[in-house]
């Protein structure tokens, strides 16, 4: 399955992560800076890396459904089909944590956040580990997720390791769900897997208010400003380009969710189009690389368009709108 590098990648990752260390590694979703779960001084390098504050709890990663026991106290029916349903994949399950996962990587909260992710390699090089990853995504804290390997490299350097699996087929992070008292679902995050495919394997899921106490408390580390480049950016429902004047145009970077004609546009300082074929799922694996380029383009600011808000165009426009804040 692998080639003799990528195995021998494979096994230096999984040697560091055993020895304490932190390697940033290649998922489904974005890139993850990873540590041993079980080692808190391992785990508190990746906080201090981040610049991540430690009320903001990280995501333990497992190779797959059947080691979700060695992390939870409980697995409520309707978590139970989510993950034989969407795992390996882009879902995040908040469950009872046992007291061998330390508080560290919880936030001190009952609960902890379990995936088990789709990238073969991720997978590969947790099961190498033998022990549970906990990981937040490879990018300083508040700011954009990284979807290359080289993403990570240019946001901390070459020494840390990375295990590249190439660019990030699904591109935003992973749905995070939470279960209520009478078992129901609750988004906490959007995110890989929509709403609406949920909702057919489980029936009902409630979408988290964000911004809400409640929602701020369930989960900490959904904080109003995330996501966000260095350029001041701004979102609008839709973007007419007709409505710059030249000079306005040459110092605006566009984040367009539809491609438009290129006389239209080539007027602006910079220019990236999510999906030429209005497919939600292209447009989502483009974002993130999309606003790092523009961030890199010299421009005063970004002008994003929202994506239609429905399916995988949620998770895209909960990112927009934290990236604009
Ligand atoms: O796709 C992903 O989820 C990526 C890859 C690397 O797996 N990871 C990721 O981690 O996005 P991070 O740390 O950037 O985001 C984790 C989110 C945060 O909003 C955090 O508050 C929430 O998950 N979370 C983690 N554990 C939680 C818990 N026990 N209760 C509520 N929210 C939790
Ligand atoms: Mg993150």
């Amino acid at each position: 399955m692998w080639s003799r590098l990528q195995q021998r990648n494979i096994d230096d990752a999984a040697d560091r992560l055993r020895a304490g260390g932190v390697v940033a590694f290649a998922t489904e979703t974005v890139y993850g800076l990873g540590a041993n779960a079980f080692d808190e001084r391992a785990v508190a390098k990746v906080f201090e890396l981040k610049g991540r504050p430690r009320f903001d709890p990280l995501i333990v990663h497992v190779e797959d459904a059947s080691r979700v026991g060695q992390l939870v106290t409980a697995f409520p029916d309707a978590a139970r089909k989510l993950a034989e349903v969407f795992w390996p994949g882009p879902l995040t399950l908040v469950l009872p944590k046992r007291d061998t996962v330390p508080d560290l990587v919880t936030s001190g909260l009952g609960t902890v956040g379990v995936r088990v992710p789709g990238h073969p390699m991720a997978r590969a090089m947790i099961e190498a580990s033998a022990t549970a990853i906990a990981a937040p995504s490879a990018n300083r804290f508040g700011g954009v997720s990284p979807t290359t390997a080289q993403h990570v490299r240019d946001e901390f350097g070459d020494n840390l390791p990375v295990l590249d699996g190439g660019a990030c087929e699904t591109g935003v992070e992973s749905t995070v769900v939470a279960f209520q008292e009478d078992g129901s679902a609750v988004v906490l995050r959007l995110g890989g897997v929509t709403v609406e495919a949920m909702r057919q394997a489980v029936g009902e899921v409630i979408i988290a208010e964000s911004g809400s106490r409640d929602g701020a408390q369930a989960s900490p580390g959904m904080l109003d400003k995330h996501y966000a480049p260095r350029t001041p950016m701004e979102l609008v429902d839709l973007i007419d380009p007709i409505s710059f004047g030249d000079d306005e145009a040459a110092r605006v970077g566009l984040l367009l969710y539809l491609g438009r004609g290129e006389g239209v546009v080539q007027r602006f300082g910079a220019v990236e189009v999510l999906t030429r074929k209005a497919d939600p799922a292209e447009a989502a694996a483009n974002l993130f690389g999309a606003m790092r380029r523009l961030d890199a383009a010299g421009v005063r600011r970004i002008v994003a368009e929202r994506a239609p808000d429905t399916g995988l165009g949620r998770a895209i426009n909960d990112r927009l709108t934290r990236a604009s804040k």
